[in-house]
């Protein structure tokens, strides 16, 4: 549960100068990074919203789980830096840190790797789903679509005021996440389903049930199982993104998890969110070459053009994303692990960056690379399809919607979420019978 924090005494002075009355509005400070200002009463006093469309002032809850420094380029999880967690810790840890607010114990690390290997297998009813899909489907279509379902599994069982039940409820979305999206990738291959081994570990699962075919063994590398324990880690949570606003704003109605998971996915899929890393491998297929990349920069930089680089650019970060450090550094150790040599992709994007960060237009404006800017070329260099990226984003980052879905439900301050909006349509006008409307089109 967030914890509480008081008011810090000091205030906001707010003047309305149509009628000269003056309003105090309370600042509330957290343990680090903005105060806030508690508009609560704002209304019930002034009679006036505020206004902020894509909330970029706007806090819209307490959280002790993640903090970004967009300035400093840093970014936390229960107060861990990134790069750290991406050195020395591992997926199921994080999971483990994300949901309950310390790292492990040696025992309490055992004990949840145990539950949630033991949650990784489908019910088998549920594999019927994919087939009402064509094969051609996006797997992020068929990743909704399914997750959506487990409602019609387990909505009945869940009370969701039950500590106990949410958190079942969480490591089966942990944990059924991989099962579901390697059965979207083999039911678009028209391969069998592949299932969960308990002697795997969750990346290296994954990279089996991707792979593997009931024709062979098939030997998960081990390199490049560590390198998608990081890429896990990396997209695991991140403070109220789109996709985590989604699932708490669809939670505030008490809807159930899975179907809350299931709006998130959804929102995640959108080109200027999750859906970026496939976007990016895109674009730099459609750049092509390093001589095009003058011209593609122009067009980013083009008000009129609706183009944007993909990658680069992020709402909080306003310095290089401390994410897209890390996986910078991991495509190169996954490149020189498979004897990938001078890998044209990748020697695109990196001078691609270099142009960027030396143009005024992205100096000015703060645009770095984010952390879908290179993962796609490591999914890539794994045989991971392009179309398979953003559902990799979503295995990833069902812990942080999951743990901020029980922090918000935990909240005592928790209440449904309902935006009001500055209205600037008709005005209250008479109904005309339409015997009497002009034959000028209404539209
Ligand atoms: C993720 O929120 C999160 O934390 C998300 C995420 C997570 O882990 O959950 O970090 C994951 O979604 C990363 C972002 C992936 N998206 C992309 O890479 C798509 C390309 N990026 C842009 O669409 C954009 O940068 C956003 C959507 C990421 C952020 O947009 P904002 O915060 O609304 O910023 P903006 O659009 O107001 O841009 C500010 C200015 C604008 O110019 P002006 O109108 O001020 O003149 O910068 C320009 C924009 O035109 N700009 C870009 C640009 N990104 C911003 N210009 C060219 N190329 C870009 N990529």
């Amino acid at each position: 549960m967030a914890s509480n924090k008081e008011n810090s005494g000091a205030s906001f002075t707010l003047t309305d100068n149509r009628n000269g009355k003056s309003y105090e509005l309370p600042v509330i400070s957290g343990s680090t990074g903005p105060d806030v200002i508690d508009i609560r009463k704002l209304y019930a006093e002034t009679g006036c919203f505020t206004y902020d469309p894509g909330f970029t002032s706007t806090g819209s809850c307490q959280s002790d789980i993640t903090f970004i420094d967009g300035d400093e380029g840093v970014l936390l999880h229960r107060g861990y830096a990134i790069d750290k967690l991406a050195e020395h810790s591992d997926f199921m840890e994080v999971c483990y840190l994300l949901l309950y607010g310390e790292l492990p114990t040696a025992e309490q690390k055992e004990k949840f790797v145990s539950s949630i290997t033991y949650h990784t297998m489908l019910h088998e009813q549920i594999n019927y789903f994919f087939r009402g899909f064509r094969r051609d489907s996006h797997p992020m279509a068929v990743m909704v679509g399914v997750v959506g379902a487990l409602s019609a599994f387990y909505h009945d069982s869940l009370d969701i005021n039950d500590p106990q039940a949410r958190m079942i409820a969480s490591y089966r979305m942990i944990a059924k996440m991989p099962t579901i999206a390697t059965s979207a990738y083999k039911y678009s291959l028209g391969q069998p389903f592949i299932y969960p081994r308990n002697d795997l570990t969750f990346s290296e699962n994954f990279l089996h049930m991707m792979f593997a075919t009931p024709c062979e063994p098939y030997k998960v590398n081990p390199v490049l199982a560590r390198a998608m324990d990081r890429i896990l880690i990396l997209h695991a949570d991140h403070e109220q993104n789109a996709s985590t606003s989604t699932v708490r704003l669809a939670g505030s109605s008490g809807a159930n998890p899975f179907a809350c998971i299931a709006a998130g996915i959804a929102s995640l899929w959108g080109p200027a969110h999750g859906g970026a890393n496939e976007a990016v491998l895109n674009m730099l297929e459609e750049i092509g070459d390093k001589k095009n990349i003058p011209e593609f920069i122009k067009k980013a930089k083009d008000k009129d053009d609706p183009f944007r680089l993909m990658g680069f650019g992020h709402r909080v970060y306003k310095n290089y994303d401390p994410r897209a450090t890390v996986m910078q550094k991991t495509c190169h150790e996954v490149l020189d692990e498979l004897g990938i040599k001078n890998e044209p992709l990748l020697d695109l994007a990196m001078e691609l960056e270099k142009i960027a960060l030396e143009d005024d237009y992205f100096v000015q404006k703060k645009l770095y690379p984010n952390v879908d800017f290179y993962s796609g070329i490591i999914f890539r260099a794994m045989g991971i399809p392009t179309t398979m990226f953003t559902v990799l984003f979503a295995v990833a980052r069902t812990v942080g919607w999951v743990a901020q879905w029980n922090e918000m439900i935990e909240d005592p301050m928790q209440k449904i979420g309902r935006p009001r909006q500055l209205y600037t349509g008709e005005t209250q006008r008479r109904y005309i019978p339409l015997h009497k409307r002009g034959s000028k089109s209404q539209g």
